[in-house]
C-alpha cells in the first residue's frame, strides 16, 4: 500500500476535518508515493522513536500528538526539533498524527477500560452523539475512592496516580477525560459527578476541586493515552490490507514522568 492510501484510510477513520481548531492532526511529513514498509505507532516522536523506526525499517510513523504543532518558521539542524524533522526527511520517513480527531472517535475507551457503565459522551459533537470529547459513566455500585484509586492503578498498569479529595468518599458517577482535562472540573461538579478522572493536574486544580466538592484523579497523560497505540493498530488491521508489512507498537517510548519513591 502507498503511504498516501494509508493517509486516506486514517482520514476516513478519524476525520482529520473534525479535529479541534488548535490542533494539527493529519500528515506531518509525507512521502505519499512511497510504498509503506513497516509502520511504527507511538504517542509522540522523539530521537529514540526515530532510531527505533530506522532499526525496525519503518518508513511511516503514526503518532497521537502532532510532530508539528506550532507553525514552523525554520528548520534548524542545530536544534533538537529541527534535527528530528530533518532526520525524518533524510531517512524518508513519513509521519501522520491523529490527535483530537482520534480522541473524538473514541470518547468512551478510557471509561470502558476503568469499568464504567452506561457511558455517554461528555461533550458530543453536534453532528453525532457517538463522537466527542470524554465521557460520563457510572460504576455498578458505590466504591470507596481509595479502593477505586487502587483499581485504576491496576487497570492502567501505572506507576502513580495523583489525587485530591476525601479518600473515604463513595464514588459512583465520574467524568473521564484522557489527556489534559482539568479545565472541566466545574462542569463535572455541575453534573454532580463524584470524580473527575484526567491528567496534568495543577495545584490550583486540586484547590478548585476542593472548592467544588469533587474528587480529582490525575492518572498521568501518558497512562491515560498509551492504549491509543493498540487502538490505531487494530483499526489499521481491520481497514487495510497490509499483509506485506508489520504494524509495530513503539517500545522505545517511555512515560517521561518518573516518580521518585524513597527506599
Ligand atoms: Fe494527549
Amino acid at each position: 500500500m502507498k503511504i498516501s492510501e494509508i493517509c486516506t484510510v486514517l482520514d476516513r477513520l478519524y476525520l482529520f476535518g473534525a479535529q479541534e481548531e488548535y490542533d494539527n492532526s493529519g500528515p506531518q511529513i509525507l512521502f505519499e508515493d512511497e510504498t509503506a514498509g513497516n509502520i511504527l505507532i507511538a504517542l509522540d516522536i522523539d530521537a529514540a522513536v526515530l532510531e527505533e523506526a530506522v532499526v525496525k525499517k519503518c518508513n511511516l510513523v503514526i503518532t497521537h500528538h502532532p510532530l508539528i504543532f506550532n507553525p514552523l518558521k525554520s528548520i534548524n539542524y542545530s536544534d533538537k526539533h529541527g534535527r528530528l524533522i530533518a532526520e525524518l526527511v533524510l531517512n524518508k520517513i513519513s509521519v501522520i498524527s491523529v490527535h483530537t480527531c482520534l480522541d473524538r472517535k473514541y470518547p468512551l475507551f478510557l471509561g470502558e477500560l476503568l469499568g464504567f457503565r452506561n457511558q455517554t459522551v461528555f461533550e458530543p459533537e453536534i453532528s453525532s452523539d457517538a463522537r466527542g470529547y470524554g465521557s460520563i459513566g457510572y460504576l455498578s455500585g458505590k466504591t470507596v475512592f481509595s479502593e477505586f484509586l487502587k483499581h485504576m492503578k491496576t487497570r492502567l498498569n501505572s506507576d502513580y496516580i495523583l489525587y485530591s479529595g476525601d479518600e473515604s468518599r463513595l464514588i459512583n458517577k465520574a467524568v473521564i477525560i484522557n489527556g489534559s482535562g482539568s479545565s472541566f472540573l466545574k462542569k463535572s461538579a455541575d453534573l454532580n459527578a463524584d470524580l473527575l478522572i484526567t491528567a496534568d493536574m495543577k495545584f490550583h486544580n486540586a484547590k478548585e476541586a476542593e472548592l467544588y466538592g469533587i474528587c480529582l484523579a490525575d492518572i498521568g497523560h501518558y497512562d491515560s493515552e498509551k492504549m491509543f497505540k493498540k487502538i490505531i493498530k487494530n483499526d489499521l488491521h481491520e481497514h487495510t490490507k497490509l499483509d506485506d508489512c508489520s504494524i509495530i507498537l513503539s517500545d522505545e517510548e517511555k512515560n517521561p514522568i518518573k516518580v521518585y519513591l524513597e527506599m
